[in-house]
């Protein structure tokens, strides 16, 4: 019986990547930096804006591998090897014999068509292009193109490391061979690759933002944060709602939920409250505690109608 998974070409057909392009350096972004360098041992660069941002992604990702030392989950030589195949750089120029890039940057369509128009003016025509996007179309991102064949959702959870599945996306133009790519690398990454369509939000954020938009308008409704977080503990979820929204971010959440918005109305909204806490320039909601409750600091409280 063969172990392809559903819907992904022969295996025969992915090509070699050699060199690997991330575009941002934000907290995704470092991430899946961290991830291909460790998992593909090849060169990665990642880009973005000014210097300052590629420092911090940089700096960011060494951290990471100093608590993989320290937990023993890298060898001091591993460790070295994945700090030197990470670079970064301020020009796209930089991805020039890249065989794949991923972005990661802003959720906005303009964002990232703008990205992908510059990244094709230098990398070759059958360079990989690939979208860690939560929720926007792929086919958008790839119809200015010249070569729109070569883009698929490559769509990686938080956190990336430990997260197993990875949701693939087909756009009616993405060919067999970048999809039997995309699922090689998959399985290169040791992740679970399951192809999904390229309709809003794709499979798991559209499930998940059911459950954290209703956490949200819990508080819309005035109940204890801390009840409703309670209440779901017994549920055996791995993180409540609030951790999750947490983790995952306040403004990303919104963006999904706008995508899911546009697409299926009322089914979806971004709470009242939650709309407060983005006006009011808060990221995160709630920081797990030590001992695995979850706190409301105060002046998050306080910005709540
Ligand atoms: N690097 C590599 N592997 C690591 C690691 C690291 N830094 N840290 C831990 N691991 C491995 C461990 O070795 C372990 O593997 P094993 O089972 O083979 O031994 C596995 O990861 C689990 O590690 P822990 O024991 O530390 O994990 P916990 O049991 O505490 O679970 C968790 C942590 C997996 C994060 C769990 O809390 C969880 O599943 N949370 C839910 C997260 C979730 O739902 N994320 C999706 C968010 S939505 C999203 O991101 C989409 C976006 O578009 C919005």
């Amino acid at each position: 019986r063969s172990k392809r998974p559903a819907g992904a070409p022969e295996r025969k057909l992915a090509r070699a990547v050699t060199k690997v392009g991330v575009v941002g350096a934000g907290l995704m972004a470092a991430q899946l930096a961290l991830l291909f360098a460790t998992r593909l041992k090849v060169p990665v660069i990642i880009t973005d804006i000014d210097q300052d941002r590629v420092d911090a992604g940089l700096a960011h990702i060494n951290a990471e591998i100093d608590k993989l030392l320290a937990k023993k989950r890298l060898g001091r030589d591993a460790a070295n090897r994945t700090r030197a195949l990470i670079t970064g750089s301020v020009t796209k120029e930089a991805f020039a014999d890249a065989d794949f890039v991923i972005e990661a940057v802003f959720e906005e369509l303009s964002v990232k068509k703008q990205v992908f128009a510059e990244v094709e003016a230098v990398v070759s025509a059958e360079c990989i292009l690939a979208t860690n996007t939560s929720s926007l179309s792929v086919t958008a991102m790839a119809a200015e193109l010249r070569h729109p064949e070569r883009v698929v959702g490559f769509h990686f959870f938080n956190p990336v490391a430990q997260m197993p599945l990875l949701e693939i996306v087909r756009a009616p133009e993405t060919d067999d061979a970048v999809l039997a790519t995309a699922f090689a690398l998959g399985k290169e990454l040791r992740k679970t690759c399951v192809l999904v369509k390229d309709s809003p939000a794709f499979v798991v954020n559209r499930v998940l933002l059911c459950l954290m938009g209703e956490i949200a308008n819990a508080f819309d409704d005035g109940t204890d944060p801390h009840v409703a977080d309670g209440a779901l503990r017994p549920m055996g979820l791995p993180m409540s709602p609030f951790t999750l929204l947490a983790m995952v971010g306040i403004p990303v959440a919104q963006h999904v939920t706008e995508s899911l918005h546009a697409a299926f109305g009322e089914r979806f909204r971004v709470s009242a409250n939650q709309q407060a806490l983005i006006d009011h320039g808060i990221r995160g909601l709630w920081a797990p505690a030590s001992d695995g409750a979850v706190e409301v600091p105060a002046s998050t409280l306080a910005v709540l109608e």
